[in-house]
């Protein structure tokens, strides 16, 4: 039954945008975009090695790819910033992809499509034109779908930038927030863990002021006991998860790795979201390197409270 649907379904699609679709299916997404003179784009993608991906025929994906003038367009700050920010400079390039083959029709019926980049873009339909978050649509004449062999390409008229997005690292993100976040920025630096949240792709999970206002030795971690250096260390490694993770990405039941090399646990429920049993109380505080969740409470690896409780 369902598969008869999707049969139809497919069939409704592909009638709809026979009219206006372009078909150049002996060249792969990077070989059309670069007909098609997206050369800005095409560079970019070249830059942060997602060529690779895009022109290898063995998988699908749908490229909202915005024009050179697009990008003349984009503020001359962040271009600067990207300029030095790969890891920035791919989130919004992630942004613009969609994994598989996605022709119009189909994405405006759907209203939503999960990008690489992991956050949503949202469609809806406007006088004949598509709106990407009602704010950008394709560029009139280039409105189709261009099919390629591996994929689809949609020509936008403007570069998009991700829900979650933020141009200040985390570290520095912990300074400039230091209303929640200066008992955390003090400890990491105390760590040692400052530098590698300047320039590599975490989650932190931070927790805020009063969390730590509640422990006033880390739960009888003395600062001069023999091991005290090496658990703060793994007590803060266990907050931090490599890669972005924002609230949207983030369910009820999923198991996080940490730095310190075992898994916290995601619970969202009504109430909100928790971390083993530290509630999330800011979401989705975006850095150019990640985002930042703010706890209520300093969570501790078990491994580490067991070592604890033997002596
Ligand atoms: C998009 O535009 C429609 C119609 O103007 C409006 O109802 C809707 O709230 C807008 N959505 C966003 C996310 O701005
Ligand atoms: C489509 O876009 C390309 C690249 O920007 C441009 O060269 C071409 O003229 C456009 N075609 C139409 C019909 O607007
Ligand atoms: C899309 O719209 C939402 C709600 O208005 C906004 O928070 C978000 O930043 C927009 N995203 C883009 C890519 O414009
Ligand atoms: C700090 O960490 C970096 C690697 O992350 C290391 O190269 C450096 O030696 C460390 N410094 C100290 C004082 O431990
Ligand atoms: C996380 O969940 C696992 C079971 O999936 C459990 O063994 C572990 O104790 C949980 N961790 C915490 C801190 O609650």
């Amino acid at each position: 039954m369902d598969l008869f649907r999707g049969f139809v379904l497919v069939c409704g699609l592909v009638v709809s945008v026979t009219a206006v679709e372009k078909r150049y299916t002996d060249r792969n997404l990077m070989q059309c975009m670069t007909d098609m003179g997206l050369t800005d784009l095409v560079q970019l993608l070249t830059e942060t090695n997602m060529n690779s991906a895009l022109s290898n025929t063995g998988s699908s994906y749908t490229v909202m790819a915005p024009t050179n003038a697009a990008f003349s367009k984009v503020d001359v700050n962040l271009m600067g910033t990207l300029a030095h920010e790969p890891i920035l400079k791919k989130q919004i390039l992630q942004y613009h992809v969609i994994p598989g083959f996605n022709v119009l029709p189909q994405l405006l019926q759907q209203h939503k499509a999960d990008t690489l980049e992991g956050q949503p873009m949202r469609f809806t339909g406007f006088g004949g034109n598509v709106l990407i978050n009602n704010s950008t649509r394709p560029v009139p004449g280039n409105s189709s779908d261009v099919i390629c062999r591996n994929g689809v390409v949609h020509v936008i008229d403007s570069v998009l930038t991700p829900p979650v997005f933020g141009t200040h690292n985390i570290a520095a993100n912990l300074v400039l927030r230091d209303d929640l976040f200066q008992d955390m920025f003090l400890a990491l630096l105390l760590n040692n863990l400052t530098h590698i949240l300047e320039d590599t792709e975490f989650t932190l999970f931070a927790p805020t002021n009063l969390a730590f206002g509640r422990y006033s030795a880390l739960n009888g971690i003395r600062p001069n006991m023999p091991n005290a250096q090496m658990i703060y260390h793994e007590v803060f490694k266990y907050h931090m998860v490599p890669g972005r993770r924002t609230s949207y990405n983030l369910h009820d039941g999923d198991k996080l790795f940490t730095l310190h090399n075992s898994q916290i646990n995601i619970t969202v429920d009504a109430t909100g979201m928790m971390v083993d049993h530290a509630k999330v109380v800011e979401k989705d505080i975006a850095a150019s390197n990640g985002v930042i969740h703010a706890i209520d409470h300093i969570i501790f690896p078990t491994d580490l409270l067991q070592n604890l409780i033997n002596g």
